[in-house]
């Protein structure tokens, strides 16, 4: 599987370790920085792995800031983007067996790296349940999508 990763000045040590775990585990990485210590502002690294996996050059993203909370907000702004926002494995399970969710997202300054490593492993082997109930509902948002992503 192909994972795009990113974060910002908030979560770089995070952020380097989780690739050397994901790595180690077999995932084929790409890094979309940042690379090096220094305030940067999140939507900039958010668009490169929103593109990413919007442009099929990646099946899954992650996305991590201080809160997760601004990553998440732009990655939701690209067309085919469900990004989800996850403090727990619970919720990384259900975002992809429900809503079919292709990035993640979480923030540095909430969770602990050890939870954090659990949530990306959740999240990436967890398969779309792909229930009707949960395709007709993904039909649903791709709708509201439609109607207002130009
Ligand atoms: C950076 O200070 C912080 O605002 C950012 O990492 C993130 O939490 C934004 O949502």
């Amino acid at each position: 599987m192909k994972v795009a990763i990113a974060c910002d000045h908030a979560a770089l040590n995070l952020k380097n370790n989780l690739i050397k775990h994901l790595i180690a585990e077999g995932y084929d990485v790409t890094d979309f920085g940042i690379h090096v210590e220094g305030a940067v502002d999140y939507p900039d690294y958010a668009i490169k792995v929103a593109e990413a996996v919007a442009g099929g050059e990646a099946d899954r993203g992650i996305l991590i800031c201080g809160t997760g909370i601004g990553m998440s907000i732009c990655a939701n702004k690209v067309k085919g983007i469900r990004c989800a926002l996850c403090s727990d494995t619970f919720s990384a399970k259900a975002t992809r067996e429900h809503n079919d969710a292709n990035v993640l997202a979480f923030g540095e300054r909430v969770i602990g790296a050890g939870l954090a490593q659990d949530i990306v492993d959740m999240f990436l082997s967890t398969e779309f349940s792909g229930a009707e109930r949960h395709v007709g509902r993904i039909a649903k948002v791709t709708a509201i999508e439609n109607k207002y992503f130009k």
